[in-house]
C-alpha cells in the first residue's frame, strides 16, 4: 500500500501556493452577511492559472515517472484543463495534444488562442469515434519516437483528486489564521475531481461540519456526477492508505438550483443572463472576474444562498477555480455584444 507521505511526494511543484484567501467585504455588506471569503485558485500561476494546476502537479509527476515526453488530454473546445495541460507541458519541455469535441471552429478564440501559443496539437474529434481516434493519434506519436501520457478529462481521477485534498490542507491553515469557523463552501463541479478532493480533504483536516456545495455545470443527464464524485473520494482515500474512510452522499451537496431555472443554465458553456448577472455582481462589488462556464454558475448559487438562505452568523467560502480566458470565446463575445 502506498503511504500518505509517499503519495504526497509524488507531485511536482508547479503552482504558486498558497493561493490568496481574501474577505469579500463589499459583497458581505451588500447581502448583510459579513463573513464571506474567497479562495483565489484562479491565481495558481502558470498559463493564467486555475484549479487544474493542482491536479497537474500529480499527473506531471506520473507522466515523467513513466518516461513520457508528451501529454494528451480531452475536453470541449474551450477546455481550461486543456490550456493548463499545454502550459505545464510547455513549462517542462514536453509536447501536448488536446483531443477536443466537435468540429474545428472557423477561427480560434478564448482558450484556443492560448493553446496555439503553447503549440498544443489540437485534434478535433468531429464525427470520429473518440477512443479509436485517440488510439490512432497515440500510434502516430509513438511511430515518431514519442511516449504519450494520457490524462483524463478535467484531470479527474484518484491522483488528480489529491491536488484538492492538499488544497484543503492549505485552506485549513488559512481558516485558522483568519480566526473563522466556516459553515458553507461553494465550488463549481464539472468532471468531479475538485469537489471530491475538497470533500475528502475536509474530512482529513477535521472540517467535517462544513457544508460543501458543488454546483454542477453540466446537465445531470450528460454526466453521472454523484457517482463519479463518490468514486474519486473513495479511490483517493485508498491512495492515501485511508481504507477506513467510506465515501458517502453526506460528504457533499450537489446543488442544481431551481428546477425551472437550474444553475447549469441552458447547457454546458452556453451563455445566459442569470449567470452573467452573477459575474457582474462579483465584478462591481469586488473587482473579481469570474468565467461564464464554471465559476459564474457557482457564483449564481452562492448569491442565491446569500439572498435566500444565509444568516448573518454564517461564514461562507467561494472557491474561484479560474477559467476567465473562456470569457473571450466567440460564443460569449457574440452574446455580450448583442
Ligand atoms: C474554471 C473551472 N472551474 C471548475 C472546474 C470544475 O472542476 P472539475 O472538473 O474538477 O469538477 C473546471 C473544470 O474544467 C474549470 O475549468
Amino acid at each position: 500500500m502506498i503511504k500518505y507521505t509517499e503519495v504526497l511526494g509524488q507531485r511536482i511543484r508547479i503552482g504558486n501556493f498558497p493561493t490568496p484567501f481574501q474577505q469579500l467585504s463589499r459583497l458581505g455588506s451588500k447581502y448583510g452577511i459579513p463573513s464571506l471569503w474567497i479562495k483565489r485558485d484562479d491565481l495558481t500561476d502558470v498559463g493564467l492559472g486555475g484549479n487544474k494546476i493542482r491536479k497537474l502537479e500529480f499527473h506531471l509527476c506520473a507522466a515523467l515517472d513513466a518516461g513520457a515526453d508528451t501529454l494528451l488530454t480531452f475536453g470541449g473546445p474551450q477546455t481550461n484543463h486543456g490550456r493548463l495541460t499545454a502550459a505545464v507541458a510547455a513549462r517542462y519541455g514536453l509536447k501536448s495534444i488536446l483531443v477536443l469535441d466537435g468540429e474545428a471552429p472557423e477561427r480560434l478564440s478564448g482558450n484556443l488562442i492560448l493553446d496555439q501559443f503553447l503549440e498544443a496539437d489540437l485534434r478535433f474529434v468531429a464525427d470520429r469515434h473518440k477512443r479509436t481516434y485517440v488510439e490512432e493519434i497515440i500510434a502516430e506519436y509513438e511511430e515518431a519516437g514519442h511516449k504519450v501520457f494520457v490524462i483524463p478529462m478535467g484531470g479527474s481521477n484518484a491522483l488528480g483528486t489529491l491536488g484538492y485534498v492538499l488544497m484543503m490542507v492549505e485552506l485549513a491553515e488559512q481558516i485558522k489564521t483568519s480566526g473563522i469557523t466556516p459553515t458553507h463552501l461553494f465550488v463549481a463541479a464539472g468532471s468531479g475531481g475538485t469537489l471530491a478532493g475538497i470533500a475528502l480533504g475536509a474530512k482529513l483536516v477535521g472540517l467535517d461540519q462544513l457544508q460543501i456545495r458543488g454546483i454542477p455545470v453540466i446537465p445531470a443527464e450528460n454526466i453521472n456526477l454523484p457517482e463519479r464524485t463518490l468514486q474519486f473520494i473513495q479511490q483517493a482515500a485508498e491512495l492515501l492508505g485511508r481504507n477506513d474512510i467510506i465515501a458517502s452522499e453526506q460528504d457533499f451537496v450537489l446543488d442544481y438550483g431551481p428546477a425551472t431555472e437550474p444553475y447549469t443554465g441552458l447547457g454546458y458553456n452556453i451563455p445566459d443572463d442569470k449567470t452573467y448577472s452573477a459575474l457582474k455582481t462579483f465584478a462591481i462589488t469586488e473587482a473579481i472576474f469570474l468565467d461564464p462556464c464554471y465559476t459564474g454558475k457557482a457564483a449564481r448559487a452562492f448569491l442565491d444562498f446569500l439572498a435566500q438562505e444565509a444568516t448573518a452568523d454564517d461564514t461562507a467560502i467561494f472557491i474561484h477555480t479560474g477559467g476567465t480566458p473562456g470569457l473571450w470565446a466567440d460564443v460569449h463575445l457574440e452574446y455580450l455584444n448583442k
